[in-house]
């Protein structure tokens, strides 16, 4: 049977908004925030997740906040739609966990978790429906800031700021031609992985977007690393952002922002479906808002500059 998109939408801002009490409700502390969501515990020392190829760091929190959220979210999807697959960031088990053409639900629920525990405010709820690997419904729910962005496959994407009536995005109606990467504003994240020669790949592409003309650079107008890879989409759906690159990504934390910027007229570069399952190590996502011209040769200028960082 069809499935009923604005019902599940609904569904879905209704989980955001009880998600956005309980996250808000919290009192996380970095002092007691565990470590490694995809890695495996003791007593090996080493993260037994395959696919995420690297070891356990300090930089990858998670709190018992991500995880109540989460088990909320999916008893309250389970409810509604016990046909229908889950993915979820704390439950994720790797070489287990399949993204199949099921449809399925993937959600993040706070992403933007080390954010969360230093009470910087840019993290959210990401609740992504996608049907044949197509992002299908997006929703990200902003608690702090009252911002929920909505879409559906088709109806295009919005944004409603503390309850007030929703605005369609790209947030500039007549959006800019893209001219090149040096008028850009390009969202770049750390990722929380820090280790060895995929950190130095990193630094090496950050390093090459800021550098002047004059140093080999692209010289963008700035880099901003917002800490929340939702969020960092939404913005480059909204418009806020132009460009927004992170090698490393999970499911989690693309599916519902992908259908974001769909709807809003921008495009996923080189992580099209069946290049982002997470039991696949294509997870490389680079994203270009709305443009009425542009756009591809934007894409372009990015690929040469991240080169093997892709
Ligand atoms: C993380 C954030 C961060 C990005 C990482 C993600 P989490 O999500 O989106 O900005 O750099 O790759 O894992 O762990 O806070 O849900």
């Amino acid at each position: 049977a069809e499935i009923n998109l604005q019902e599940v939408h609904d569904l879905l801002v209704s989980i955001a908004h009880e998600a956005g009490k309980m996250i808000m409700s919290a009192t996380p502390s970095y002092l007691s925030a565990g470590e490694k969501k995809n890695c495996s515990p003791p007593p090996s020392k080493h993260c037994t997740n395959q696919y995420a190829n690297h070891l356990p760091t300090a930089a990858d929190l998670v709190t018992e906040t991500d995880q109540a959220v989460e088990a909320m979210v999916s008893s309250r999807l389970q409810t509604s739609y016990p046909q229908f697959s889950f993915i979820g960031e704390e439950t994720f088990k790797p070489g287990v966990t399949k993204l199949t053409d099921a449809p399925t639900f993937i959600v993040d629920p706070i992403d933007g978790t080390t954010n969360f525990v230093h009470a910087f405010p840019a993290f959210c709820i990401s609740l992504g429906f996608v049907v044949k690997k197509v992002p299908s419904v997006g929703v990200i729910y902003n608690p702090f800031l009252g911002e929920l962005y909505t879409a559906i496959k088709g109806q295009g994407a919005y944004l409603s700021r503390n309850g007030a009536p929703k605005e369609k995005l790209p947030l500039k109606q007549n959006p800019e031609p893209l001219k090149d990467l040096s008028t850009c504003l390009v969202g770049a994240e750390w990722g929380s992985d820090r280790t060895g020669s995929n950190f130095a790949l990193k630094c090496a592409v950050f390093a090459k977007l800021a550098a002047s003309k004059e140093d080999g650079g692209a010289m963008v107008h700035s880099l901003r690393a917002m800490g929340s890879a939702a969020l960092n989409i939404a913005a480059v759906a909204a418009g806020q952002q132009d460009v927004f690159w992170e090698g490393g990504c999970w499911a989690w934390d693309v599916a519902a922002g992908w259908c974001l910027l769909s709807e809003a007229g921008g495009i996923m570069a080189g992580g099209n479906p069946g290049d982002w399952d997470p039991a696949i190590d294509g997870r490389k996502y680079l994203a270009v808002r709305a443009a009425p011209e542009g756009q591809k040769a934007i894409v372009e200028e990015m690929w040469a500059v991240i080169g093997d960082g892709r």
